[in-house]
């Protein structure tokens, strides 16, 4: 079993979603119900797309200086100009990887998608080295794909 609670976290936003709460909202929701997990949920990010810039729209877990990622920069930039999810188990092999602290050892993305079109990504980044198995990250997923459709 995945430590994400998947099935938790959608009900909740279409709670949310039912009582006309707002995008940033749905955020938040799904920022603060992801990192609810525990380990190896240390912090999580959600950045939209918004043209050539992936914006932090909420969070949960460590502040970040990267409020704003060009496409191709970084893992979160590369998810979105290689249309690829990024499941990086040690960050410190990765080139241009855009550190946020000293702590985090490796990182997920999953991209928000609606159709062909990518909205946004779920960053998150754990202290634990290679946590992410697959079924955790189609845990993962079944967020991004609820809030593709929530959103
Ligand atoms: N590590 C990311 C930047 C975002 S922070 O982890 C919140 C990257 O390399 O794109």
């Amino acid at each position: 079993m995945p430590v994400l609670d998947a099935a938790k976290v959608v009900a909740a936003l279409r709670g949310a979603f039912a009582r006309e709460e707002s995008r940033g909202e749905l955020l938040q929701i799904a920022a603060d119900k992801i990192r609810a997990a525990g380990p190896p949920y240390t912090s999580v990010y959600l950045y939209m797309l918004h043209g050539e810039q992936l914006i932090l729209e909420a969070f949960a877990g460590r502040e970040t200086d990267h409020t704003s990622i060009p496409v191709g920069v970084g893992v979160c930039g590369t998810a979105v100009a290689s249309g690829r999810d990024q499941n990086v188990p040690d960050v410190r092999a990765v080139e241009n990887y855009l550190a946020c602290n000293a702590w985090t050892r490796s990182e997920l993305v999953v991209l928000i998608r609606r159709g062909v079109t990518i909205l946004g990504q779920i960053d998150i980044d754990s202290d634990l080295p290679d946590p992410f198995t697959a079924e955790e990250e189609s845990a993962v997923k079944q967020v991004a794909d609820a809030l593709a459709v929530l959103l």
